[in-house]
């Protein structure tokens, strides 16, 4: 429904109509839960230069003809993490939005902005951010522990370590990332993106005390580092740069194969046996991937109970896909094949992954990387800053 002009007295201040200025409808998602009231969407016309952002035409809105309506900011510069929102489906800060973009990117040229998703909504785009994203960040221990003894001036840090864990530090907590995290809407007690980048942050350095027990802890709980499913939706929805999953992802390497911590959730056999299972047939192997995951790659493995037990419960998924044909017990029993070149391709990746001194691990915030240079590392990275430079300018 479109609301009409309250008043512009008292109006808070927005930016001044300018002759550049075009006109813009912002559709957006109302809910009080004290109300008792469904959410609702309303549409506000409001006036603002294309470059101008989403936050300053929700101000507008709220000045000219709706001051009720709730929207959380502060620095208007993509520096607070307050704004966070969901514009046109896709979560990001309204300060960072430029209003043209968000109209091209919209159905009908109606630019629909909801409150971010995962959390709850306190009032119509302002979200429960204690309820869920602080909580998870607190899980995480999201301070150093210093490794002993404390020496007499500061610590020490080699440089290339400081640019890895950099990444996780640009973190504004806006909590895009968890606002759309699909694992997170399966499980809510997942630990999320923003927290296990934060917890990056500590494991990565090399004055933390306890980089073990933290992978450990991660590791082990149910809701951890192996809870995430690779979508990618955090590294899309990261206004910084930060790529949630791949810190989780690095995570799980620092757990398995440097800790070597075989965890209670299979996680670090599951990835096991799925790298195992590539290299040898070039495809996935479902069939094989269970029991290896739970008993191991020997023969006996395929025993394991527990492996049994998944067996079963997963039966009434398995006869679905067999009913309609995605798969036939003789595809699902016996491993894929692929054409021989290409199995010998794929074994050539493992061998000039596997054959490196050093696992290779280069974050956004560097470049000039080059898979055939031979030089050290440290001689081969280059800090730029902020991975989303071209989008931010
Ligand atoms: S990649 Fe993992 S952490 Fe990131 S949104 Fe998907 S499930 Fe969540
Ligand atoms: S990781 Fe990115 S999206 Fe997630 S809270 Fe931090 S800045 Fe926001
Ligand atoms: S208002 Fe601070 S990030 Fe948008």
């Amino acid at each position: 429904m479109a609301a009409e002009p309250l008043t512009t007295e008292g109006a808070e201040a927005s930016p001044a109509h300018s002759d550049h200025s075009e006109p813009f409808t912002l559709r957006i998602r109302r809910y009080d839960p004290e109300s008792g009231d469904a959410p609702y969407w309303v549409e506000h016309t409001i006036e603002l230069e294309p470059h101008r952002s989403v936050l300053e035409g929700i101000l507008q809105a709220k000045g000219r003809f709706d001051g009720s309506i709730g929207i959380r900011c502060s620095c208007k510069a993509a520096i607070c993490g307050s704004c966070g929102v969901r514009i046109n489906g896709q979560p990001g800060l309204a300060c960072h939005t430029h209003l043209d973009k968000a109209k091209r990117t919209s159905k009908d040229g109606v630019i629909e902005i909801e409150p971010m998703g995962n959390m709850p909504v306190i009032k119509d785009l302002i979200v429960d951010m204690d309820a869920v994203h602080w909580k998870k960040v607190q899980r995480v221990t999201p301070w150093l522990i210093n490794k002993e003894p404390i020496p007499e001036r500061e610590y020490i840090v080699d440089r290339e370590s400081m640019v890895d864990v950099t990444q996780t530090m640009a973190c504004i907590q806006c909590g895009a990332c968890v606002s759309d995290c699909l694992a997170m809407e399966v499980d809510p007690l997942f630990i999320g993106p923003a927290a296990l980048a934060k917890s990056y942050r500590f494991v990565g350095d090399p004055r933390d005390a306890q980089q073990y027990e933290r992978l450990k802890d991660l590791a082990e709980d149910p809701h951890g580092i192996y809870d995430c499913t690779h979508c990618f939706k955090c590294i899309e929805a990261c206004p910084k740069g930060v790529a949630p999953m791949n810190q989780i992802m690095r995570l799980r390497r620092r757990a398995g194969t440097d800790y070597h911590i075989v965890d209670r959730n299979n996680g670090e056999r599951h990835e096991a046996a799925f790298v195992q299972l590539i290299k040898n047939y070039g495809l996935l192997w479902e069939a094989e991937l269970l029991p290896r995951s739970y008993g191991g790659p020997s023969w006996f493995g395929k025993f394991h109970p527990a492996a049994g037990q998944e067996l079963l419960s997963s039966l009434p998924v398995i006869t679905k896909s067999v009913l309609r044909r995605k798969v036939t017990p003789m595809g699902a029993l016996k491993p894929h094949k692929i054409p021989a070149e290409d199995l010998k391709q794929v074994k050539e990746i493992y061998e000039t992954v596997e054959g490196r001194d050093q696992r290779l691990e280069f974050n956004l915030y560097i470049s000039g990387t080059d898979e055939n240079n031979d030089g050290p590392v440290s001689e081969r990275v280059e800090a730029t800053g902020d991975a989303n430079a071209e989008d931010n300018a």
